[in-house]
Parts: structure tokens; sequence; C-alpha cells
């Protein structure tokens, strides 16, 4: 059985002194060798230069839709390869929510991370009222299909992905493993008649040391996704610990 990957979200969070002395109490664990980190962009150089020489990996949490030039105030894919990212979180649920991205823009980050050499973390998730509607699946797999279509069955091949219930993302109420058994087939199965049914599927939303190693023992759960746990060394070394 392949490893799990466990990959940290701090979103925005962190600082300085707070990267430093997170960064070195995962490195006293030998559980966190192959996990990843994603930090703030400013942050990226710093935390590559304390995960140097470790089993640590890196990864963005946003990358621009364009490459190179004229878009003030973006980050490209090109420049997050050249600091050590190897992988970047693309549509996740905020960014959807909160920064009007569509479809359409997560699948050009697709592309254009792919084109640098990372792998892109695509983030997939349905509304509490679209699961309340019975929507969940439809809406999980629209997004998948949407991904599939606009980046090419390639890209996406080259992904991971998420499934990150939005009402499950910093509430504290994880989906029951009912729940994500039931989505992760129904992604699986969807992958496989799509060609992509080697990648990785994580899950993610308010995923706690509590259960981790009973969700990661699921079948179709290949690693997760870390928010808020990702941010205290103790809770990130514990899931690290379950995922091995
Ligand atoms: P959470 O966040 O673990 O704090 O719920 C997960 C995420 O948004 O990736």
């Amino acid at each position: 059985m392949a490893a799990k990957l466990v990959v940290g979200n701090w979103k925005m969070n962190g600082s300085v002194e707070k990267n430093r002395s997170l960064v070195s109490a995962l490195l006293q664990d030998e559980a966190t060798a192959g996990a990843v980190v994603c930090p703030p962009c400013v942050y990226l150089s710093q935390v590559r230069d304390l995960i140097a020489g470790s089993r640590l990996r890196l990864g963005a949490q946003n990358v621009s839709r364009y490459g190179d030039g004229a878009y003030t105030g973006d980050v490209s894919a090109q420049m997050l390869a050249e600091f050590g990212c190897r992988y970047v979180i693309v549509g996740h649920s905020e960014r959807r929510a909160l920064f009007g991205e569509f479809d359409a823009d997560v699948a050009q980050k697709m592309v254009v991370a792919v084109a640098a050499g990372m792998t892109p973390i695509v983030c997939v998730g349905e509304s509490l009222q679209q699961r309340q509607q019975g929507d969940a699946v439809a809406v999980v797999l629209a997004q998948l299909q949407a991904a599939k279509e606009l980046a090419g069955v390639e890209v996406l091949q080259a992904s991971v992905v998420a499934y990150e219930p939005v009402w499950a993302i910093g509430t504290g109420v994880a989906a029951t493993l009912l729940d994500v058994a039931q989505m992760h087939g129904a992604i699986k199965t969807a992958l496989r008649e799509w060609g992509a049914g080697d990648l990785s599927l994580l899950y993610g939303g308010s995923v706690k040391p509590e259960g981790a190693s009973e969700l990661m023992a699921l079948p179709g759960v290949d690693g997760v996704l870390v928010g808020g746990a990702s941010l205290v060394a103790a809770q990130f070394v514990a899931i690290c610990r379950a995922a091995m």
C-alpha cells in the first residue's frame, strides 16, 4: 500500500518566529517525513530553508492562472517552483467563495502548475445546503468533470484531488466515516472511468488526531488535507503518525 499523503494548509497564519518553532518541532519527529507544509506565499523561502535536507516537502496555497507578466499582486507557477514548491493547492473552497474563483480558473491553475513541474492539489466539495438536498455527489463530480474537461485528462492525472466538504472546513464537524467512504467511492469510480484511477484522493475538513487513523484506513482515502490542526505541531505530528 502506498504511503498516505498528509498536507498541512496553514492558510493565512504564521510569522517568522512561529514558522521557525513549528517547523523545528515537525522536524524532530520522523513521522513527518514525506508530509507537505503549505505556508503563506511570503514565507515559502523561509520554510524552504528551514526544511532543507529533511524529508518535509513544500507546497503553496494558491498560484496565478497566468504566466509571468503584468499581473500585479499575483505569483506565477514558475516562481513557486523556483522556491522549491512541489505542490500547490488549487480551488480551495475559501478561494472559490471569497475570491470568486470558478472552475475555469481552477483548471487553468492546474495547467500552469503541472507545466511548472508541480502537483496541483485540487479541492472539491459541496455546501451544507447541497448535501441536505441530496446533491453532494453530483456537485462534487461536476466540479471534477469541469477540471477534467477544462484542464485535460493528462493534467488531471498529474494532480491530487482533495474532497473537502465546505461545511466541515474549520467547523470542528468532520464528515462521518460513512460520508467519506461513500463520496470517495463515487469519486474513485468516476476517476477510473476517465482513465485517472491512479491519482491520490485526500479528505479534508476538521481533520484532527482523534479519528485520523480510522479515516485513513478507509478504502479510497489516500491521505488528508489538514487546516487548523496543521498549526499545532503535536497535532500535525499525531496525524502524520496515524498515516504511517
Ligand atoms: P480545517 O481546514 O482542517 O481547519 O477544517 C481544512 C482545509 O481547509 O483545508
